[in-house]
């Protein structure tokens, strides 16, 4: 069992295109760390600005079948990026439901898990430190947040990844031994009281109160009906408050 970040093998690039897709065909407890990647990669096919300063690494799991089993994968791992930065010192973040890691309004980490293989998943994490994404795309002026203007001393970047690594191993023992409620709980009590959210599907936006996730990852919308909407992740594209 892994429970270290010495258990898990880290590979260490300058540039690469994307390390989830190096990631793609590295065996599980294998871990990919690069200082740029020119095609980061984010939801939704998505371009995920990743210039040096910040941590943009993709840690291969297992997550064999059954399935079903791992649909909350995605969550854990926000849970557990969320545990590494509150062991940093950082405090008030919250899931945006399903992917962004939130300080307020401003978005401090992303994540994307692919599966390329039946036996594993990839967890691909990218943290903003150091790295300024709004001097490289003015789009986001405003809306992101990074550990050097939340944190000081700012930690380094390895000494993120060593935290990130130890809570990915925990997150993934707890997975497996007694699956997500635990976790579950944690996020949906991060999120404090219900919020009023839009949340885009398609070409379809919803706007309601965001009730929190159910014991499957999916969220509950209260849009003012007799019954919260039942929504799975796959089908939401973009989940904001209002
Ligand atoms: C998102 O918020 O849309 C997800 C962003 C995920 C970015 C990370 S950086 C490391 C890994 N490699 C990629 O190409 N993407 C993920």
């Amino acid at each position: 069992m892994k429970s270290d970040p010495s258990d898990w093998e880290i590979h260490h690039y300058e540039t690469v295109d994307s390390t989830n897709r190096l990631a793609a065909s590295l065996p599980a407890w294998n871990a990919v760390r690069a200082n740029i990647q020119t095609s980061g990669r984010g939801r939704h096919g998505r371009r995920w600005e990743s210039s040096p300063g910040g941590l943009w690494i993709s840690c291969v799991v297992p997550a064999p079948p059954p399935h079903p089993r791992w649909a909350t994968l995605p969550l854990a791992t926000g849970w557990a990026v969320m545990h590494a930065l509150k062991e940093l010192g950082i405090d008030g973040l919250h899931l945006r439901w399903p992917n962004d890691i939130m300080l307020g309004h401003q978005k401090l980490a992303g994540l994307l898990v692919e599966r390329f293989h039946p036996d594993t998943a990839v967890l691909g994490i990218g943290i903003n430190v150091s790295n300024a994404p709004e001097t490289d795309n003015p789009e986001l002026t405003g809306l992101t947040t990074r550990l050097a203007d939340l944190l000081s001393p700012c930690p380094d970047v390895e000494a993120v990844t060593r935290s990130l690594l130890s809570s990915l191993s925990h997150m993934h023992r707890l997975m497996e031994k007694e699956g997500w409620q635990s976790m579950r709980d944690d996020l949906n009590a991060s999120w404090g009281s219900h919020r009023r959210v839009a949340c885009t599907l398609g070409e379809r936006t919803l706007e309601g109160t965001f009730l929190g996730v159910d014991e499957d990852g999916n969220l509950l919308l209260d849009t003012g009906e007799n019954t919260p909407l039942t929504l799975d992740a796959s089908t939401v594209t973009l989940l904001r408050e209002i």
